[in-house]
């Protein structure tokens, strides 16, 4: 039977893919799910600030390199998360106060992973969550020392160690038509003026739901559709939903021309980020649930 992801493409869409990494693929039974149901792996956390660069200039890429080799031994495309977020940084990152110092360090680090996995990744969220829910630009360590110059900076330097990759700003709370929706599509139109090549191509919607929400991920995405860039769900998970739930979500995608890829933050439900209430497709036997046939169902 064709998996879910080989369903979605043949929607027109990129991947339906999937948040991993070493601990959980050197698990058989999730290398097996994550190899057959599914076309894009993201890096949960081994892509993440302090996992990649612990101190500065010291680069640690076992587990990213992991991630980045079964992904291409299997044919699978690669989402890389996540260069500009204000969290799990780690504290010489926090300690630097001077601008210019901060610059440089994310600058050089942007640069090192680009390199290290050049042409081998489909997109990279390059910020993460830089958004208040009323829309303005939340502050974090990045926005305080550099400003809100840090975005482009961040951007232009992802573009120039390689424009193969898809540039996007992910974000929570997308899942609605709402304040913070038109925050984001201010924010990619003040990065993309008209007239020159853009900076963003993509918006990220995490889409950690909760129960109830997913009828309206679709006024969420017919909204950031403003931006006129692509938009992907990167995160998908649903706690406590009906098996319907996802279903309504993958559909949203479907019938919303620029959601190009939609992403499950996770394998199965006990190894998910919001463990307690079932949020994912696979259960803790590793069996298709409820959710994961009423996707193939609509696919
Ligand atoms: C989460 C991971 O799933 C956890 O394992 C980790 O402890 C914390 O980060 N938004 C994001 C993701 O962009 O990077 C977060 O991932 C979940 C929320």
């Amino acid at each position: 039977t064709a998996s879910i992801d080989n369903l979605f493409k043949n929607h027109g869409k990129t991947f339906l893919g999937v948040a991993t990494d070493e601990k959980y693929l050197t698990v058989q039974q999730n290398a097996a799910i994550a190899g057959q149901d599914f076309g894009a792996v993201t890096p949960e956390n081994s892509m993440k600030w302090a996992a990649i660069e612990p101190s500065r200039g010291v680069f640690n890429f076992t587990g990213a390199d992991y991630l980045v080799n079964w992904a291409v031994t299997n044919g699978k495309s690669i989402r890389g998360h996540n260069f500009v977020w204000g969290e799990y940084l780690p504290n010489w990152v926090l300690n630097i106060t001077d601008a210019q110092t901060l610059i440089d360090v994310l600058q050089n680090h942007i640069t090192q992973v680009l390199n290290r996995y050049q042409g081998l990744l489909y997109a990279f969220d390059v910020i993460n969550e830089p958004l208040n829910q009323d829309g303005s630009l939340k502050s974090t360590h990045w926005t305080q020392v550099i400003g809100p110059d840090v975005f482009r900076i961040a951007l232009e330097a992802a573009r120039a160690a390689d424009p193969s990759v898809k540039l996007y700003i992910n974000d929570y709370t997308l899942d609605w038509n709402n304040t913070k929706v038109a925050g984001m599509v201010n924010l990619v139109n003040s990065l993309n003026p008209p007239g020159q090549p853009p900076l963003v191509d993509g918006i990220g919607s995490q889409a950690h739901l909760n129960a109830g929400e997913a009828p309206s991920v679709h006024g969420g995405l017919v909204a950031l559709s403003e931006a006129g860039v692509d938009i992907a769900i990167t995160e998908l998970d649903i706690p406590g939903a009906e098996p319907s739930e996802y279903q309504t979500v993958v559909q949203a995608c479907i019938s919303v021309r620029p959601c190009v890829s939609l992403s499950v933050w996770g394998i199965r439900d006990p190894d998910s980020y919001r463990p307690t209430t079932n949020p994912l497709l696979f259960d803790e036997s590793w069996q298709a649930k409820p959710a994961y046939n009423s996707i193939a169902g609509v696919l």
